[in-house]
């Protein structure tokens, strides 16, 4: 789908396409949902990583010396919005596996609607790494938005967010708060309804990967 949003790349790679495909699918599985959770995840952190530095470091192949390149910048950390975002993390680490993880725990409060932190766990040097904080569906944008605030008080200045779905509410919230934090995504779907779900988007994801409904 062509889009206007300059904070915002949808990998339209056929073999995430297809998987998405089979995640929205009413009928899949909580086993079925959870696995194309973590392959589609593995897939976004491909994406996600492809502009980290690289320097090159002196080798001896069985051929001749040379230099050849390897990752070099800042370390990783990986924070997930609780709960759903606990889904994400294992397909994420299977690519980046010295990465270190943060939990970032909100609700909604029902009277004013605004995200209220209840966990917040993250490590000691997080402002030296860079950030991928992960939520499957980027909806209002109000949580990733007050987890973007928290890591920016934190001192962190490298993040960026991975979701399986978005929604244009939720990337114009997040341009309009965090302008510099570039959102990776499976799909750009048509709208959030009146009762915050992503249409046609795949339901409830905390539900579906935890099976709780
Ligand atoms: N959270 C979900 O799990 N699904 C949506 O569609 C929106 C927010």
């Amino acid at each position: 789908m062509q889009h206007q949003f300059p904070n915002l790349t949808v990998i339209t790679h056929p073999l995430v396409q297809h998987k998405l495909t089979f995640l929205r699918r009413e009928e899949t599985s909580t086993a079925g949902f959870r696995r194309l959770v973590k392959e589609i995840s593995q897939m976004l952190a491909y994406e996600v990583t492809q502009d980290l530095p690289t320097e090159t470091m002196r080798i001896k192949t069985p051929i001749t010396e040379f230099d050849s390149p390897i990752i070099s910048g800042k370390k990783q950390c990986i924070v997930s919005i609780l709960r759903a975002g606990n889904g994400m993390l294992d397909g994420m680490l299977e690519l980046l596996p010295a990465a270190r993880v943060g939990h970032i725990g909100l609700y909604r409060d029902p009277a004013t609607l605004e995200p209220v932190e209840y966990y917040f766990k993250v490590p000691e040097d997080i402002s030296e790494r860079m950030v991928i904080v992960v939520d499957p569906m980027l909806a209002t944008g109000n949580s990733a938005v007050a987890a973007l605030n928290r890591l920016k008080e934190y001192g962190v200045t490298t993040l960026k967010l991975v979701c399986l779905l978005a929604c244009p509410e939720g990337v114009k919230n997040l341009l309009e708060h965090h302008p510099d934090v570039m959102i990776t995504t499976a799909a750009l779907d048509e709208k959030l309804n009146d009762h915050g779900y992503i249409v046609p988007g795949l339901g409830d994801a905390g539900d579906r990967i935890f099976g709780t409904r």
